[in-house]
């Protein structure tokens, strides 16, 4: 009997033990829990250190994913130079500077930024030699007002640089430019080959009812305009002297 009493007491004890061990565990867990809340809460740190670098990025890259225009050198508008089997073709007409140019401007083909007030605009094209041969590595220096007509003398909104790609191709996204007492809409440009002169010029755009009280205004530097999804769409080939 008191073999039994105590094989019973130490059985019971077990017992009472193991079910004591159940509650701490499951008390783990939650403390586990809680360290998995902390997981998220990190992650989520994480993902918005991430959205702002990565997902911004990932929106630019969808930006221009979704607004890269693809248009090759065969798709180019006929009228336009080098354009529709042209062999040879006139320097891009100069015009003046003005007086808002800036030197220094930053690198950048896409001058358009989020909330822009405007009609958002792609204008692509190439940098050819007068015999119409692509020039790679072309220097591109565009600057305008914005949609007000109010260019930025202090910074460098709508204003930036850029290179053509090895086939001679360039593409610059901004808005379309507001009109200033005088002037037509016009974008201010600078081009120039490898060692080459600099062009000065301007781009002009078709049916504005002021190109034609603008002295300034040259139809050989309109551009070639189609309406796009989000705005408009643009082309133009520049011509630099062959270096
Ligand atoms: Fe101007």
């Amino acid at each position: 009997m008191n073999r039994k009493n105590i094989f019973s007491l130490v059985m019971t004890i077990s017992i009472l033990a193991l079910a004591a061990c159940a509650p701490a565990t499951a008390a783990t867990s939650p403390s586990n829990d809680a360290v998995n809340t902390v997981v998220p809460t990190t992650l989520s740190n994480t993902d918005s250190n991430a959205t702002s670098p990565t997902s911004t990025s990932s929106t630019d890259s969808n930006v221009t994913a979704t607004t890269e225009v693809n248009i090759t050198a065969e798709s180019m508008d006929p009228n336009l130079a080098c354009s529709g089997g042209k062999t040879s073709s006139s320097v891009t007409p100069e015009l003046t500077e003005g007086p808002y140019y800036k030197t220094g401007s930053p690198e950048q083909a896409d001058l358009y930024q989020d909330g822009m007030t405007g009609t958002k605009l792609i204008v692509t094209g190439y940098v050819y030699d007068t015999n119409c041969q692509p020039v790679a590595n072309a220097w591109l220096d565009f600057w305008q007002a914005d949609a007000n007509g109010n260019y930025d003398n202090s910074g460098y909104t709508l204003r930036g640089h850029q290179f053509t790609d090895e086939n001679g191709h360039f593409q610059l996204t901004t808005v379309v430019p507001g009109l200033y007492p005088g002037r037509t809409e016009h974008i201010h440009f600078k081009v120039q080959a490898p060692n080459g002169e600099i062009i000065t010029s301007q781009l002009f755009f078709p049916g504005v009812s002021q190109n034609d009280s603008d002295g300034i205004y040259n139809a050989n530097l309109l551009l070639s305009i189609q309406e796009a999804s989000d705005g408009l769409q643009g082309q133009y080939n520049f011509v630099v002297p062959v270096s």
